[in-house]
């Protein structure tokens, strides 16, 4: 089945998906981006991606070439050009091509990149088991909530993570976690869920908001607040939210035992519930 690919308004095939030398996307990381997953080869929360895009594209003043209608049409396109069980669509949008200048023309014209390619759901067996995570220096910039193209810390915090053999990177700030690298970070503290507030310090994960209303909707209070590392470590439960990761219990940081070491009750419910939400 071929990977597409879509290109300033076009289908074509990925390899023959080019953008200039002179992207500004390229030169600067002047763009911002979405991933979206399909279950049962629907896109999952895609107007609360196509939402976030726009909230991105206004907050760095970059013109969102397609309206809400628009995208859906195409995401849906692409996804059934592709015809995966599953996919994961991937969508970019960067202030298009100019000679470098780090100051930009207000009618640049944006180039627009979307793909669809197989999407591989984590091992279940990884879900029940829970993975191990390992807490690193958040040195991001001070618009997270920003879903730009400009990833370098999150690449340094994933190059970490591979060399530790672990799942991910807790980001901590100042002594107070943000986020993970690639998911949001919740945990459980005496029954509660407590999780940073949105905000120019974490990016508004899309599952994030879903597993928040799950949680409410079966009786769990809940709390937008950052929690120290220290109560990460003594958190009864810790799991993290996202896109690729869903719900998914961490059961280890830094080689510490989170609660009794197994994906915890409140997880493992929220795990659930977020299972039947998608069908
Ligand atoms: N990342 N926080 C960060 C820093 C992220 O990069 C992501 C997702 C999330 C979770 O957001 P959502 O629930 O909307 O997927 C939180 C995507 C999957 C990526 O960069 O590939």
């Amino acid at each position: 089945m071929p990977n597409v690919a879509f290109i300033n308004g076009a289908f074509v095939p990925l390899a023959d998906a080019k953008v200039s030398i002179e992207d500004r996307g390229f030169q600067f990381g002047d763009g911002i981006y979405e991933v979206i997953r399909t279950y049962h080869g629907r896109p999952f929360s895609l107007d609360a991606h196509l939402a976030r895009l726009d909230r991105s594209a206004r907050a760095l003043n970059l013109t969102q070439p397609y309206s809400r209608a628009d995208w859906t049409q195409h995401v849906l396109e692409g996804i059934k050009r592709a015809a995966y069980p599953e996919a994961k669509v991937y969508i970019q949008i960067t202030r298009g091509v100019a000679p470098r200048d780090h100051a930009y023309s207000d009618d640049a014209t944006p180039t627009v990149v979307m793909t669809v390619r197989e999407f591989h759901p984590l091992d279940r067996s990884i879900q029940a088991t829970g993975v191990d995570a390992m807490t690193t220096e958040d040195i991001r910039w001070g618009r997270c909530d920003i879903k730009s193209v400009n990833l370098l810390a999150n690449v340094l915090a994933r190059q970490q993570v591979k060399h530790a053999q672990v799942f991910e990177a807790i980001l901590v700030n100042a002594g107070f976690v943000t986020e993970g690298a690639v998911s949001n970070v919740m945990v459980v503290q005496r029954g509660t869920v407590v999780t940073a507030p949105e905000g120019p310090r974490i990016l508004s994960g899309v599952t994030r908001a879903v597993v928040l209303e799950l949680a409410l909707n079966e009786g769990l209070p809940v709390r937008e607040q950052f929690v120290s590392q220290a109560d990460l470590y003594a958190a009864d439960e810790v799991f993290l939210t996202g896109t690729t990761v869903e719900v998914l219990a961490v059961v280890r940081i830094d080689g510490k035992t989170i609660g009794d070491g197994r994906p915890g009750p409140i997880t493992q419910r929220l795990a659930a519930s977020f299972t039947s939400r998608v069908g």
